[in-house]
């Protein structure tokens, strides 16, 4: 970030084609510094958001109880200390010559600065929740200007986060990131178990705090700690089993990974969702209250929860919510810059992050000469290169006659959705996309949903709410006489997590979406990210590859269209 104003931000999973990689991300570090024209000894502050010295009290009142926890957080404490350390070995640097003052924000502050810094809003009502961070699970607040007030915080073990992930896991869900799988079963499901949820979380909206509580006896992280583990090969991330036996007392046996879904799974992932929103959506109702504000900012790993985020218009007071794009973890780093200009160096507000390209672009010298070093160069595949206005009507034209598209263009998008820049777009018309897509390019489980692209101007004709989603973290009820429209990123209880996309915001996609509206009169495209079990791509040679291993029928890259001859 130079001067207030958000330059580059990239996940090190871009980079290095892990998912959920841990570790000190040196090479989104080297981009950023590439795309600002920096090298890191001009840098003036580096901002780590995790704070080891948050909490403390609580922290060793468990750690005494927890030893094998206590250790794995000691581990955490000591690689935050050696950070300028890690800094001058990953840019074969000499320490001493890093000028930066280095600060420590908390977790759930960077959050919230992550959330409500970047909005448009002058003045917002703001939430962090997710499982956790610096020990705490949920904070709230309010930002005015270039300040944010905290107003409360929930501690360990209680958690939204944790519970969610804690029900997936029972429902055999066991990878990181799969409590949005659980999601989209929900909505196949009837919440008939609501009642037992309620015993899970307990919410008391009615006292002076925003307070929910977890029936620990549901749970044992409280007793073991939430265990996170690496695997070995690739670092990807495993967490501890969360749940109790109770949890199987009272719900019924668990389902293992392998075993068929039934109708009582899906009925309790229907609780499980429905309890959350219940929850999220009452704390939500008192920070309203308390703040007597309009706008809401929300950030944690449950702000991408889409279904709960879209009903908050219709049961909240809330006028506006704003969730950027990287919501989860990711977006610390940006709410850690943002705390320290705002917050710390009380720097006036200049800046608003209306659209999430942030990661690498590249020129058409390098993506012409990866076409010609890949096999798509040779026999098999026809390139052609296009003018501007050419290229949205022909790539439109493939879609409406239902072939499947890469769409690769610009900055890569920051936060795990793609937006119009790393993905593939097909036709929203056919019922039968989501089934084709999944046989050849995604190969996701049957009953998760495909989300719709729409032009911003046309959403209140396909949705019942109009207020804008550029990133893709709200979902709406569509129309019910567009439903049959538009079946395939409609999703089986009628709403679409949808996009609305801005000419200003992204021309070129608009561009494409605007052209398969005049072939078809449906503003709408259905966007999947660009990847096939993968972080999604990044450079032109990723785009390829998943390109020539999938069944993609074509290639849109810059000006160049890629199709197989055969
Ligand atoms: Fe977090």
């Amino acid at each position: 970030m130079c001067d207030g104003r958000l330059v580059a931000a990239v996940e090190e999973e871009r980079f290095n084609r892990v998912k959920y990689a841990a570790g000190f991300p040196a090479q989104a570090i080297a981009y950023c510094l590439r795309e600002a024209g920096l090298k890191l000894d001009e840098i003036d502050h580096v901002a780590v958001p995790r704070n080891p010295y948050a909490r403390l009290g609580t922290k060793l009142f468990y750690a005494l109880r927890m030893p094998s926890f206590a250790r794995s957080r000691i581990g955490v404490l000591a690689k935050f200390t050696g950070i300028r350390e890690a800094l001058a070995k990953a840019f074969d640097a000499d320490p001493a010559k890093i000028s930066a003052q280095f600060h420590r924000i908390e977790h759930h502050q960077a959050h919230l600065a992550s959330a409500f810094f970047v909005s448009p809003f002058d003045s917002a009502a703001l939430l962090s929740a997710d499982g956790l961070g610096d020990f705490a699970s949920t904070m709230w607040g309010a930002g005015r200007a270039n300040r944010m007030e905290i107003d409360g915080a929930i501690a360990f073990p209680h958690s939204l986060g944790l519970y969610y992930t804690a029900v997936t896991q029972y429902l055999g869900f066991l990878k990181f990131g799969d409590e949005y799988k659980v999601m989209g079963l929900a909505a196949y499901g009837q919440p008939e178990e609501t009642e037992a949820f309620r015993d899970i979380v307990r919410f008391d909206a009615g006292g002076a705090a925003n307070g929910f509580r977890l029936g620990l006896d549901y749970f044992v992280h409280h007793r073991t700690g939430p265990e996170m583990s690496w695997a070995e090969a690739d670092q990807t991330p495993t967490l501890g089993r969360l749940f109790s036996q109770k949890m199987a007392g009272r719900l019924g046996p668990t389902r293992a990974p392998e075993e068929a879904l039934e109708q009582r799974h899906r009925n309790l992932a229907a609780s499980l969702q429905a309890r959350l929103e219940e929850v999220y959506l009452g704390m939500l109702r008192k920070l309203a209250e308390q703040s007597g504000l309009k706008s809401v900012c929300l950030a944690g790993g449950v702000a991408f929860n889409c279904v709960a985020n879209g009903k908050i218009f219709d049961n909240t007071p809330f006028e506006n919510v704003y969730v950027q794009p990287a919501a989860g973890d990711a977006g610390l780093a940006v709410g850690a810059a943002y705390f320290v200009w705002h917050q710390k160096l009380g720097k006036p507000r200049s800046f608003v992050m209306d659209h999430a390209y942030w990661g690498p672009g590249f020129v058409a010298q390098e993506i012409r000469s990866a076409i010609d070093a890949s096999s798509a160069g040779g026999e098999g595949c026809s390139v052609v290169e296009f003018a501007e206005e050419e290229l949205p009507r022909r790539a439109a034209a493939m879609i409406a006659d239902g072939k499947i598209l890469g769409w690769f263009q610009g900055r890569a998008e920051w936060g795990p959705r793609a937006l119009g820049n790393r993905s593939i777009v097909a036709d929203p018309r056919r019922a039968d996309m989501k089934d084709i897509l999944n046989q050849r390019i995604k190969h996701r489980e049957i009953f998760r949903p495909f989300a719709p692209s729409i032009l911003a101007e046309a959403t209140s004709e396909w949705f019942e709410k109009s207020h804008p989603s550029p990133f893709m973290t709200l979902a709406y009820a569509v129309r019910p006489e567009r439903r049959s429209q538009i079946p395939a990123p409609t999703h089986v209880d009628g709403t679409g997590r949808l996009q609305t996309v801005t000419r200003e915001a992204n021309p070129r996609y608009w561009r494409l979406i605007k052209a398969f509206q005049d072939l078809t009169g449906v503003p709408v495209v259905l966007n999947t990210s660009f990847n096939d079990n993968e972080p999604i791509v990044c450079r032109p040679e990723e785009a390829l590859d998943c390109f020539l291993r999938t069944r993609m029928d074509a290639l849109v890259m810059g000006d160049f269209l890629i199709t197989r001859s055969a």
